[in-house]
C-alpha cells in the first residue's frame, strides 16, 4: 500500500515537472539589446526631488541607469556601453561618427537585436536623423531621453527607457527606420521634433503625426515614414572620421548678411538659410547668398517656420539661383542631409533630388 503511494507521488513529481520544463522551453525568447549611453537629462542629478530645472545633464552612468530599471530584464537582455557622458549640446559630427559606427559594428553581430541609444533631448532629433541616414541596418535602433532628471521626483527617465528597450527588442520596430521614442509615443526620426522647453509632451510630429504608442508593454505602430532610411540611403560613414562644415544663418526682421559673410570665411561648404515664410530671401542677405554659391558653396531655402513644404522655384527663383529647397526638414535637419550630401557631390541637381528623396 506505502509502496503502491509512493510510487503515484513520484509519477505525479515527474509529470509536473515535465510539464514545467515544456512551459520553460515555449517561453518567449527575449532579444538582445545594446544600451549606448551618451548622457542627457535622463543621466541627469538635481540637488532635490523638485528639481526639474537646474540640474546637472550626464552625470549617471550606464549601468546604474539600467539598474535603476529592474523590469529591463523581463523584457530583454540588456547590456550597456557607456558611448560617451555630454549634455547633447556638445553633440557635435565626431560624437556622431563616433556613434554611428559603433551602432553599426553591433547590429551587424548576429546576436544583438536592437539598439536603444539614451541621449539629451535638446538634439535627440538631429542624432536620431543623422543616424536614420547612415545605419545600415533594418534592426531597429530607438533613440530615447527624459525630460526630467533622474533625481526627479516623477521622473519620466525609467519608464521611457523601458518602452525604448521594448521597442528596439520587437519585430513590429524592424525596417521602420530610427524611432524617438518618449512619452509613450514612437516618432520617426526624420520628422520629430522637440516642441516644448520643458514639458514631458514635447517630442511631435507636427501636422504629420506619430507612428504609434509603446503601451502595455507593447509597441503598437499605425504608419511609418515614406521616405527612404539606413539600408535604402546612398550615405556610409564606414570611412569617414569628419564631415564637411554647414553653417544654418536665421533670418528675423531687419536682418543683414554678417552672418552669411561670416560662414563664408569660416570655410562653409554649405549654408542653410531658415527663411521666414515659405523660405523667403530678405533683399539684404540674398546677393550675399549668391555671392556664397558663386564660390562654389551650396545654398539650401529651408524655413524657420518649422512645419509645411518649401516650395522650389516658390519665394525665390532656385532654378537661376541654382539653390536646393529643404523640403519639410527643419533647418537643423536640412544641415545634416546637406553634410552628409556633400560626402557625395556638390552637384546641386543631385543634392536636390536627395532632398526628395531622404
Ligand atoms: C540635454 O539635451 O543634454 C539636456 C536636456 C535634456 O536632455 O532634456
Amino acid at each position: 500500500m506505502y509502496l503502491k503511494s509512493a510510487r503515484a507521488l513520484a509519477a505525479l513529481f515527474l509529470c509536473v515537472f515535465a510539464l514545467g520544463s515544456q512551459a520553460q522551453n515555449t517561453a518567449p525568447k527575449l532579444p538582445n539589446v545594446v544600451i549606448l549611453a551618451t548622457g542627457g537629462t535622463i543621466a541627469g542629478t538635481g540637488a532635490t526631488s523638485t528639481t526639474t530645472v537646474g540640474y546637472t545633464a550626464a552625470t549617471v552612468g550606464v549601468d546604474a541607469l539600467i539598474k535603476a530599471v529592474p523590469e529591463l530584464q523581463k523584457v530583454a537582455h540588456v547590456s550597456g556601453e557607456q558611448t560617451m557622458q555630454i549634455a547633447s549640446e556638445n553633440m557635435g559630427d565626431a560624437q556622431w561618427l563616433l556613434l554611428a559606427k559603433r551602432v553599426n559594428t553591433l547590429l551587424a553581430r548576429a546576436d544583438v537585436d536592437g539598439v536603444v541609444i539614451t541621449h539629451g533631448t535638446d538634439t535627440i532629433e538631429e542624432t536620431a536623423y543623422f543616424l536614420d541616414l547612415v545605419v545600415k541596418s533594418k534592426k531597429p535602433v530607438v533613440v530615447v531621453g527624459a525630460m526630467r532628471p533622474s533625481t526627479a521626483m516623477s521622473a519620466d527617465g525609467p519608464i521611457n527607457l523601458y518602452n525604448a528597450v521594448i521597442t528596439a527588442g520587437s519585430q513590429e520596430a524592424v525596417g521602420k527606420g530610427v524611432l524617438v521614442v518618449m512619452n509613450d509615443q514612437i516618432n520617426a526620426a526624420r520628422e520629430v521634433t522637440k516642441t516644448n522647453t520643458t514639458t514631458l509632451d514635447t517630442f511631435k510630429t507636427p501636422e504629420l503625426g506619430m507612428l504609434g504608442y509603446v503601451i502595455g508593454g507593447q509597441p503598437h505602430f499605425y504608419r511609418a515614414s515614406t521616405r527612404k532610411n539606413t539600408v535604402d540611403t546612398e550615405f556610409d560613414v564606414t570611412n569617414l572620421n569628419a564631415l564637411p562644415r554647414v553653417d544654418i544663418a536665421y533670418t528675423y526682421a531687419n536682418v543683414d548678411p554678417t552672418a552669411v559673410n561670416a560662414f563664408v570665411a569660416a570655410g562653409a561648404k554649405g549654408i542653410v538659410h531658415a527663411g521666414v515664410g515659405d523660405g523667403s530671401l530678405p533683399i539684404k542677405v540674398r546677393p550675399a547668398l549668391s555671392a556664397a554659391h558663386d564660390k562654389g558653396i551650396v545654398i539650401v531655402r529651408s524655413s524657420r517656420v518649422g512645419q509645411g513644404i518649401v516650395a522650389r522655384n516658390g519665394e525665390a527663383n532656385d532654378d537661376q539661383l541654382d539653390f536646393v529647397v529643404a523640403d519639410t526638414l527643419n533647418p537643423q535637419k536640412a544641415r545634416i542631409l546637406l553634410m552628409l550630401a556633400l560626402t557625395k557631390t556638390s552637384n546641386t541637381k543631385e543634392i536636390q533630388r536627395m532632398f526628395y528623396t531622404y
